[in-house]
């Protein structure tokens, strides 16, 4: 088929990618130059695991980006994948897909041929209906539902594992309101579905938006209550991973998802649960355990720094901050749960000392002007005390560097380091 993706950001470059990798032809729509010239270049602007060959394998071929709308009037399916920024009251900002639901529509004024217009960012629930048909139709000068129609096809694409999140998924969500837009996107999807045999979920369109905040408030909810009831376990001296370990063995909990520490961070978490918390509550509905869910994340930080606070004096102490980024593998540090602990330290009067593998230059941005040492070994060297913040491979191997700090206190709130003797240790939820 021939396919557009409109936006190439981090899902629209992976999914323009991979929909070439699964043989159709795709052109990648974006207003910006530098971007559209790297892909036909067949570089990313993004890094992602096993993007950069596909780029390699596709672009120039059956893979061609463009800044001109108009590429869509050659294609069958054209799929929205442009930002849903959050507001301050945590609501997203639709503006920004609106104008391209309507540039789309816009391409598509006079056409003959029929067309499929897939919403594939996150959108809150009657998004779609409310805003996104009336933007195509205003656009395109007639009704959808037509000639024109419309669907909704969620994403669960996790950083660092987009590439294979998208080849390799558990389940793929096709949401239609009629039979006709249901089989094109079927059609879209039927190489991916032979290859991987997914479940193949079909939903309405508003069922489908639904489903990707539901997905996404479950599993931050699954991790607030694992570190809730780590919380208690630590007040009761209980290592909560061996209770995880032994609830984990009951299929209705499920194993994954139940490391409990520091909490939840990231671009999609957050942005999700609140988006979800502020519809919710426009809709009239009090979403209590959604907020619970939010305030047992913000308090964990503030629970290491007070453990800290037991072992070591903070005002005037070095603190050495070992992970900025909001998980391993990655530079980004968006809601990473080290910005409040580094804040909370700073208003204590520690002085702080951070390291990461990679993401320095990203917190460099929130931080300009806290310590950054070029190893884990120089971050603790001197220390009174150090936080563990994300759970990077490196930070198991240390063992003498610890040695090398003026207190020998550690409080992990990922569960990474080792205790080993001469070392006070302080699990967060063990
Ligand atoms: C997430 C979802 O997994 C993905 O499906 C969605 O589309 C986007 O959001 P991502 O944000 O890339 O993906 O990260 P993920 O690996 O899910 O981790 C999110 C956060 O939860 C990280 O801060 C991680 O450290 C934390 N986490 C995860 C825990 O604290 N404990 C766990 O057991 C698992």
């Amino acid at each position: 088929m021939n396919i557009a993706v409109v936006g190439s950001g981090y899902v629209g470059t992976t999914i323009a990618a991979c929909f070439a990798d699964l043989g159709h032809r795709v052109t990648a729509i974006d207003i910006d130059e530098g971007i559209v010239e790297r892909l036909n270049r067949g570089e990313a602007s993004i890094h992602e695991p096993g993007l950069d060959d596909l780029l390699e394998a596709h672009a120039g071929d059956r893979l061609r980006a463009t800044t001109d709308y108009g590429a869509i009037r050659d294609c069958e399916a054209t799929f929205l994948a442009l930002p849903t920024p959050s507001r301050e009251d945590g609501s997203i900002d639709a503006s920004i897909i609106e104008a391209g639901a309507r540039s789309v529509g816009e391409a598509l004024a006079g056409e003959e041929g029929d067309h499929l217009v897939v919403v594939k960012s996150t959108v809150v629930p009657s998004t779609t209906e409310g805003t996104l048909i009336p933007a195509i139709e205003a656009g395109a000068g007639e009704a959808v539902g037509e000639r024109i129609r419309v669907g909704m096809n969620p994403e669960f694409l996790r950083e660092g594992s987009a590439v294979t999140d998208f080849l390799e998924p558990d389940k793929v969500v096709l949401g239609a309101d009629d039979d006709w837009g249901r089989e094109r996107l079927f059609e879209v999807f039927a190489p991916l579905i032979e290859r991987a045999e997914p479940a193949v979920v079909e939903a309405t369109v508003r069922e489908a938006e639904m489903i990707k905040y539901a997905n996404n408030a479950f599993l931050a909810t699954k991790i607030s209550l694992i570190n809730e009831l780590g919380n208690i376990c630590k007040e009761f001296g209980i290592d909560a991973y061996r209770v995880a370990d032994a609830i984990g063995l009951d299929d209705r909990i499920g194993e994954q998802f139940l490391r409990s520490g520091v909490g939840w961070g990231g671009s999609c978490f957050p942005k999700d649960v609140d988006a979800l918390r502020a519809a919710a509550r426009e809709a009239g509905y009090e979403p209590e355990l959604l907020d619970a869910t939010v305030a047992v994340n913000d308090r964990q930080p503030e629970r290491m720094l007070a453990l800290l606070a037991e072992h070591a004096d903070l005002p005037g102490a070095r603190i050495a901050v070992l992970g900025l980024a909001f998980k391993p593998g990655t530079d980004d540090v968006r809601n990473s749960r080290a910005i409040p602990a580094i804040e909370g330290l700073t208003e204590r009067g520690a002085e702080v000392v951070a390291y990461d593998p990679v993401a320095h230059e990203t917190m460099r941005e929130h931080f300009p002007d806290i310590e950054y040492a070029a190893s884990a070994a120089a971050a603790l060297s001197g220390a009174d005390g150090a936080l563990v913040m994300t759970d990077w491979d490196e930070f198991a191997a240390l063992d003498d560097e610890f040695e090398d700090m003026a207190t020998p206190v550690v409080i992990d709130g990922r569960r990474v380091v080792e205790h080993r003797e001469g070392l006070v240790y302080e699990g967060l939820t063990w």
